[in-house]
């Protein structure tokens, strides 16, 4: 459920009607949903409890956003140095961030030891070797869990499926129970978790339930081999309903009664690493028509938006439902194929989308579920600044990221005085 409706003709997030604040700033950008994020926030804490959620930074990491999370409580889960800044400036205990990642550098490790974060998610026994150097140079005690790689398909798009072992991420399941014990004899690492994550937009509960039921049956292995496991991270990757894909996902509740029922009796403090749950469905991507382009009997609707803002369709062929931010079009539609202005032929937001057959220069429309992996992705290709993002909060709203200038721009270069 989210808090985007029309009202008056016109859109509104919560109380304020999107055109007001189009109006006010210009197109494109990202608004969010306060109410939503709590909402969603609250209905998955509430289906996990007493896990401990951290949100997935990844998904969207304004840190307005994220205080908006950290003021109910929630915890991060974070993948890079950057992240971890944006956790903390945001008001998110150290105590409740989890570190996990790949590629994590001895910088990064040793700003979140000296942080003290809750938990490095370790994704190899180089990593482990690594961190022990660290923590022991700088005198701390690195709290780890191993990640493990359950090598379960979750039934996902291949480019965001984690958990099958020929993806980089995690310790395969067969090396790590080896690596634990590498944990545990070293001098500056404190065994205390296991961690796992097989994917993101997960449509059924069969690969989540198999996923917790290798995980239990870990912990209680580990644990006959000695190891005091306290703490088990099962991950994110709940799903979300893209409208238009008519996909139905799981609901909070019905995902946590899968852990409770699998994991409920495992004397584990759990940890669960929602991203797009959270904030999917709290954003929505605003922009106005450039032009209607008719040609070789096709309706182009061209947008100031483009693949840079929202990469997703671009990358995983993600279909976001478009909707007009007026509710007085035409009643009969058209099919249209909407691009943006980017000079590659992949910035397609979608193609024969039935939409109003009276659209026109200057029509505003928005995206749905644009609130995660939206601007997190968004970068400056064409040299098109970044845009502005905007959060609402009941009949207010405020800029949370402000138009990127192209002075700002320019200013990121530099010539060589050689030059
Ligand atoms: N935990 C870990 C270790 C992760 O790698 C991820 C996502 C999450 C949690 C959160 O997953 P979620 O609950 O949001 O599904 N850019 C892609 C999604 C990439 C997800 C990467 N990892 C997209 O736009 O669909």
């Amino acid at each position: 459920m989210d808090y985007f409706n029309y009202s008056n003709g016109k859109l509104h997030a919560e109380d304020v009607a999107l055109d007001a604040i189009a109006s006010e700033i210009g197109t494109p950008f990202y608004v969010y949903s306060r109410a939503t994020l709590e909402r969603h926030y609250t209905v998955f804490a509430d289906a996990v409890a007493p896990a401990q959620v951290c949100y997935a930074v990844k998904a969207n990491s304004n840190i307005a956003v994220l205080k908006v999370l950290a003021l109910l409580g929630c915890g991060a889960d974070v993948v890079s140095g950057g992240e971890i800044r944006r956790a903390l400036e945001a008001g998110i205990a150290p105590e409740n961030i989890v570190f996990s990642g790949v590629g994590k550098t001895p910088e990064e490790m040793g700003f979140a030891l000296a942080h003290g974060i809750k938990q490095f998610n370790v994704e190899s026994a180089e990593e482990l070797a690594l961190l022990n150097d660290v923590a022991g140079e700088h005198g701390y005690t690195a709290p780890i869990a191993l990640r493990v790689n359950p090598d379960i398909d979750a039934g996902t798009h291949a480019k965001i499926t984690t958990g099958k072992k020929e993806n980089k991420f995690g310790i395969p399941l067969e090396d790590a129970m080896a690596v634990y014990q590498q944990a545990g004899e070293l001098p500056h690492i404190q065994v205390q978790g296991v961690s796992m994550h097989i994917g993101s937009q997960l449509t059924t509960l069969a690969p989540f339930r198999a996923a917790f039921e290798t995980a239990k049956a870990f912990v209680q292995q580990l644990r006959a081999a000695g190891h005091a496991i306290s703490v088990l991270d099962i991950g994110g990757g709940l799903g979300v309903p893209y409208e238009k894909a008519g996909e139905s996902p799981p609901t909070p509740t019905q995902y946590g009664e899968v852990v409770r029922e699998v994991l409920g009796d495992l004397d584990c403090e759990l940890i669960c690493e929602p991203g797009r749950l959270i904030s999917g469905n709290a954003g929505l991507l605003v922009a106005e028509t450039i032009f209607v382009k008719h040609s070789a009997g096709k309706r182009f609707l061209i947008l100031d938006a483009a693949m840079n803002d929202l990469m997703r369709p671009a990358l995983y062929d993600a279909q976001h439902e478009l909707v007009p931010l007026r509710d007085d079009h035409s009643t009969t539609s058209a099919p249209y194929d909407v691009v943006g202005p980017v000079c590659e032929t992949g910035d397609v937001f979608s193609k024969d989308t039935q939409l109003p057959d009276d659209l026109q220069r200057g029509d505003r429309l928005a995206f749905r579920t644009a609130g995660a992996y939206g601007a997190t992705m968004s970068h400056t290709y064409n040299s098109r600044p970044l845009i502005a993002e905007v959060l609402v909060d009941g009949d207010r709203f405020g800029v949370i990221r402000p138009r990127q200038s192209y002075e700002e721009l320019l200013a990121l270069d530099d010539v060589p005085q050689w030059l």
